[in-house]
């Protein structure tokens, strides 16, 4: 079922969301297929739980040669459960980024380049990659959903943050993800 995106200024974005205790679950199941129809939906890049109004810590991402991310690598589709990231050294870099939940906007937000996440599969699955550039961003996008933090809320250069039309009138990078 496609779910309402809850949007900045509802506090329940805010919240620290909760560890999933049990796999295999047929509410886990119904929240993840809600959670992959909604985004599929919206053509977003990642999803976290709290974003449909689920305080648990579950997050799915994923891109294929999206044209509105023409130089991003591909992104595998990958549920996260109860993740850990864990940055590999302190390189910083600054990418433009969007989401469901600030619709019409991007910004350019700074973000560990490298990084290690962990974290479950639906069946309860431990799994680690190491990752960088696009990909370790989205990660870190989805998984600050998980601690109440929307990306505005890391933008330390103002002047890069604005109408994604008005950024982008060739039409590149006007969808939200
Ligand atoms: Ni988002």
């Amino acid at each position: 079922m496609i779910r309402e995106v809850l949007r900045m200024g509802d506090p329940r974005l805010l919240q620290r969301a909760e560890p999933v205790q049990a796999f295999g679950s047929a509410s886990l199941a119904a929240l993840l297929a809600d959670m992959r129809e909604t985004m599929a939906h919206l053509n977003g890049a990642g999803l976290a739980a709290p974003q449909i109004g689920v305080g648990l810590r579950v997050v799915i991402f994923g891109v294929h040669s999206n044209p509105r991310y023409p130089d991003a690598e591909p992104v595998p589709d990958t549920v996260l459960i109860n993740p850990l990231l864990e940055p590999l050294g302190d390189e910083m870099e600054d990418g433009w980024e969007g989401c469901l939940s600030v619709p019409g906007l991007r910004g350019v937000v700074p973000r560990f380049k490298r990084l290690r996440y962990s974290g479950c599969d639906d069946q309860g699955r431990h799994f680690s990659r190491e990752v960088s550039g696009f990909h370790a961003r989205v990660v870190q996008h989805e998984c600050d959903h998980l601690d109440g933090i929307l990306y505005p809320m890391r933008i330390r250069d103002f002047s890069r943050f604005g109408y994604s039309e008005v950024l982008f009138p060739d039409g590149s990078a006007t969808a939200d993800d």
